[in-house]
């Protein structure tokens, strides 16, 4: 796909992973509509990608959570563009702890964000692409997603649905001209994570996972594991029964592109 022209749509562009996309994507040329909950971080990352070269970018405050909101953004979009070639469901939040003590409110949202604002996202994007015949969808999921970790139970789960949810999406969606990809990033350096921040050698940039997304918009993939180049040493010892599983996932999905 050229990517100079093409509307892309961003969820959760406020910060981190999303911010670094929306302004690789901006390089490229690619008209952006962006979407979080902090308006003023919006602002400051459309600063940013109009200093690249970005010629649009529209700004929607939206809780993808809410079914509403999740419409009116991708409806706000669509009056600029009239078209959606590329979603990224990016937006996202993570807990940490023992799954008793996760307030039931935190589970709530945690699910709504990550899992529902994809799935509200990607219903208000359908009758567009099925009507132009193309697009791509990239979800952003994460290496739990492959691999539960303790302590992550829900943020987990959450990961697998998306998992389950595009390799459903690839089966309704074949013959429609409609993509989709899952991307699993590994340990990123972001707001994630708020006061803690990570670090290590299997810590990657949040522009890298940027790079790899754009990549797979250019050229669809279907499951797309995300790691550190200089971590390939480590990575097979430190994380041997997840790249196994994740390898023989990606065999099956035929597509491998499988970065280290
Ligand atoms: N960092 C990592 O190690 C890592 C690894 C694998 C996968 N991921 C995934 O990558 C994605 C981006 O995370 P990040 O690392 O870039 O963290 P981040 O800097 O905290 O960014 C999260 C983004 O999601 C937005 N967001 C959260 N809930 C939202 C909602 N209900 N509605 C709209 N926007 C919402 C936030 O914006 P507002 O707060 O302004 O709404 C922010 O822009 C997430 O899906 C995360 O699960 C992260």
């Amino acid at each position: 796909m050229k990517l100079r022209g093409a509307a892309v749509i961003i969820t959760g562009a406020s910060s981190g992973i999303g911010a670094a996309t929306a302004v690789r994507f901006a390089r490229e040329g690619a008209r952006l509509a962006l979407c979080a909950r902090r308006f003023d971080r919006l602002q400051q990352v459309a600063e940013r990608c109009r200093a690249v070269g970005a010629t649009e970018v529209v700004l929607r405050k939206a809780d993808v959570g809410r079914p509403s909101d999740a419409r009116a953004f991708v409806n706000v979009a669509l009056q600029h563009f009239e078209r959606i070639d590329v979603l990224v469901n990016n937006a996202g939040r993570g807990w940490r702890g023992p799954l008793q003590q996760m307030p039931q409110e935190e589970v709530t949202e945690l699910v709504s964000s990550n899992l529902l604002g994809c799935i509200w996202t990607i219903q208000a994007a359908l009758p567009i692409m099925f009507e132009t015949r193309s697009g791509v969808i990239i979800n952003v999921a994460s290496v739990v997603g492959f691999r539960a970790a303790p302590y992550s139970a829900v943020y987990s789960a959450s990961k697998h649905a998306l998992a389950g949810l595009g390799h459903a999406l690839r089966g309704e969606l074949s013959g429609s001209g409609v993509k989709v990809c899952t991307v699993y990033p590994g340990t990123t350096d972001t707001e994630f994570f708020g006061d803690h921040k990570p670090d290590g050698p299997l810590v990657q940039s949040a522009d890298s996972v940027a790079k790899s997304i754009v990549r797979n918009a250019r050229r669809p993939r279907r499951d797309v594991i995300m790691l550190p180049y200089r971590a390939g040493h480590l990575a097979e010892p430190l994380l041997g029964g997840l790249l196994d599983h994740a390898l023989g996932e990606m065999r099956r999905n035929h597509h491998p592109e499988y970065r280290v």
